[in-house]
């Protein structure tokens, strides 16, 4: 590829079809590069050239085959065909914690001595995948075991959010790209211009601390947010009057910290941890992300004590738990609030119904559980119920008529752990109502009826 070449589109591999990687080529291919998805999983790939994925997210299936049909984007398993003629190759397989907390760079090098027998001179292969600083050289070895072509190195992090994944792809906040030579950041550089977001040239090392950076510092603000809502509780505060009232400092802002029952989903729980154990391979043992860490593994253990004892124990009760998934608009349920909590009800007692719009417990590969039972409709979630849990703030679950299914002849509690359901008119329905972060009074005389 010469310089020139560069400001032109570009033959692009990405390698992993996974969330990240699918979603990446998709946008590629629509400001027109043309673009290899290229994964070992043969039944993943028979999907996605049918332009079927196989995990839910908004929009992205219109646009799969919208760039599909131009014939820019394609799928394939076979590693010669689609390294042979890229001029940028990008890694987006996954990271998985390793037992010590550390980022496991196993599938990151094996795709790395995979594609380097089939590299063109003077290729650049990015790796987009999450991994710590350091981490180039490890990649610049495992290549140089199977070529003896020039090749050129970057790393390029990813900050796209799940359920948004297209918007966000398609219009980033920044693109961060982390190399040392000037023909890579000018390729690079040229490749992202279509996206027109500020583009941030930096080293690799710089690129993946901030991706660190950006998820624990957000993981911190919700760990903070949770810990005043805690306060708030013990005081008569209401942590959403706090947050607003804060939120004007433009150093502070009011978006993204609303509390909840801790940040799940795939990336905050793992980064978190990855820099925990990052800190203390260097040496850093006493640091900051090892406590967020702990307070947010905690967390849903500690509120169902805390509701049980307010709701008179869990024992032969009938729970509805609605949101399944890890947050709205996504099928996907790692480290999801449901997966703790409902372990958790059975444990203390109670009869566990779930409903979600997306997930499915069962097809998601959770064990099947006795007293859980996950159900169709939302409606049917709620029949007879003691206790309601809204987990996740899909529109369909705040927007319910709660005042449907309540019965007068029973003391029945609403449980809202995204603080998104309007508290006079639950109380108006006749619910006991436990938010987050607020001292909500129980009515005595239902206490004691619930026990
Ligand atoms: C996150 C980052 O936002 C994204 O930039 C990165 O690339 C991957 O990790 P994602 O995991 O898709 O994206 O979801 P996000 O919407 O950020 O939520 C993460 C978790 O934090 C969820 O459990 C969510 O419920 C929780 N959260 C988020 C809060 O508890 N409060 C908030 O204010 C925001």
């Amino acid at each position: 590829m010469s310089v020139s070449q560069s400001t032109r589109s570009l033959n692009l591999t990405i390698i992993g079809t996974g969330f990240v990687g699918v979603v990446s080529a998709a946008v590629y291919a629509h400001f027109g590069n043309q673009v290899y998805g290229l994964d070992i999983d043969k039944h993943k790939i028979d999907l996605l050239k049918d332009s079927q994925i196989p995990f839910f997210e908004p929009g992205l299936a219109e646009l799969l085959q919208k760039t599909q049909k131009t014939g820019r984007l394609k799928f394939t398993t076979n590693y010669q065909k689609a390294i042979s003629q890229a001029d940028v190759i990008l890694i987006a397989v996954g990271t998985p914690s390793a037992p010590s907390g550390n980022a496991d760079l196993k599938y990151v090098l094996a795709a790395s001595v995979s594609l380097a027998p089939y590299l063109k001179q003077d290729a650049i292969v990015v790796v987009k995948s999450t991994v710590p600083p350091g981490t180039l050289a490890k990649v610049a070895e495992a290549i140089k075991t199977k070529t003896k072509r020039h090749f050129y190195l970057a790393s390029l992090p990813e900050f796209l959010k799940e359920g948004t994944a297209v918007a966000d792809t398609l219009k980033p906040d920044r693109i961060v790209i982390g190399a040392t030579d000037p023909f890579v950041f000018q390729v690079l550089e040229a490749l992202h211009q279509p996206f027109g977001a500020p583009i941030v040239k930096i080293s690799p090392e710089s690129a993946q601390m901030a991706k660190y950076a950006a998820n624990n510092f957000l993981a911190t603000r919700i760990t903070f947010a949770n810990q005043l809502a805690d306060l708030c509780e013990k005081n008569g505060a209401d942590i959403d009057e706090v947050i607003k009232a804060i939120g004007y400092d433009q150093r502070i802002g009011a978006h993204y910290w609303y509390p909840g029952f801790g940040y799940g989903g795939s990336c905050f729980p793992k980064d978190v941890k990855e820099l925990a154990a990052y800190s203390r391979t260097v040496g850093e043992a006493d640091n900051l992300f090892n406590k967020i860490d702990a307070l947010n593994e905690t967390r849903i253990a500690k509120l169902l004590d805390h509701y049980e004892k307010l709701i008179g124990g869990f024992e032969h009760k009938k729970v509805a738990v609605l949101g399944l998934s890890f947050k709205p608009n996504t099928n996907d349920m790692r480290v999801a609030p449901s997966t703790k909590v409902i372990p958790l009800l059975i444990e203390k007692g109670a009869e566990v119904v779930g409903y979600d719009p997306k997930a499915s417990w069962l097809e998601f590969g959770l064990p099947q559980l006795d007293n859980f039972q996950q159900l169709k409709t939302i409606e049917a979630a709620l029949e007879n119920v003691d206790v309601i849990f809204v987990l996740i703030e899909w529109p369909e679950i705040v927007q319910f008529d709660y005042g449907k299914i309540r019965q007068k002849n029973k003391p029945q509690w609403l449980i809202d752990a995204r603080n998104q359901l309007d508290i006079q008119q639950v109380q108006k329905w006749g619910f006991n109502y436990l938010a987050i972060g607020k001292s909500v009074k129980v009515p005595s005389y239902e206490r004691a009826k619930s026990k």
